[in-house]
């Protein structure tokens, strides 16, 4: 079985179900001839989809209310709270998207990047809701390569006390290696993506990918 489909097969990675529309907008964001205005857009609307399929595996406790009609309704309310922590610096495009279905959400910000010593992720900063132990956590980092800077950040967070199957890491696009890494390494960890890659180039640069997605988001190309 390829990497891919055993990515694809992994109880604790689930794609957003595969629409034409979501097939259309993913088109467009991978597409190198489209303009930054277009990247930005469609790539929030791909967000949006990937926030709102995070929430649904948040549990919630059943909750009556009377409606309108004065008739009881047994219906669920969200049983926890949630923060989002973006991964520094393309994390931080998943943030309105974040804001734009929870209001007042708290966000922390970690910033990883290469020792050129060790060649290993190191941390540079990290600034966290006060809270955060007592939170889910949304991990925002668009693509997911090989996983080392969001390996070093969920090791951060768990350090700040954050329970490791309260995090959901939430990417735009992955590459099998990172999402079999990151689950074996963080069993209760779930991920949830728009689309499973093929493989990464030397560089480890996602294929097919999309590019760098900071650099295409934040017009720095
Ligand atoms: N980060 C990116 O922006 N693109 C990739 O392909 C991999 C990591």
């Amino acid at each position: 079985m390829s990497l891919s489909s055993q990515a694809a097969e992994h109880p604790r990675l689930h794609q957003l179900s595969q629409t034409n529309q979501l097939k259309a907008l993913m088109t467009i964001i991978r597409d190198k001839n489209t303009k930054r205005g277009d990247f930005v857009f469609y790539s929030d609307r791909v967000i949006r989809l990937l926030v709102e399929e995070g929430l649904n595996y948040l549990p919630v406790n059943d909750k009556e209310v009377i409606t309108p009609m004065g008739v009881p309704f047994q219906g669920v309310s969200f049983q926890g709270r949630i923060c989002g922590v973006s991964i520094m610096r393309a994390g931080e495009s998943m943030e309105q998207g974040l804001r734009d279905v929870c209001t007042s959400v708290r966000i922390g910000k970690v910033l990883i990047q290469r020792d050129e010593r060790t060649a290993q992720p190191k941390l540079y900063y990290s600034k966290l809701p006060k809270d955060i132990s007592d939170r889910w956590v949304l991990l925002l980092d668009p693509m997911l390569a090989t996983g080392g800077s969001a390996m070093k950040c969920i090791e951060v967070l768990i350090e700040a006390g954050v329970k490791e199957d309260r995090i959901l890491f939430i990417n735009l696009i992955c590459a099998p290696e990172g999402v079999l890494k990151m689950l074996e390494k963080f069993p209760s960890l779930h991920i949830i993506t728009a689309e499973i890659d093929e493989s990464m180039d030397a560089q480890k640069f996602i294929l097919p990918g999309l590019g760098d997605f900071g650099d295409r988001y934040f017009g720095t190309e």
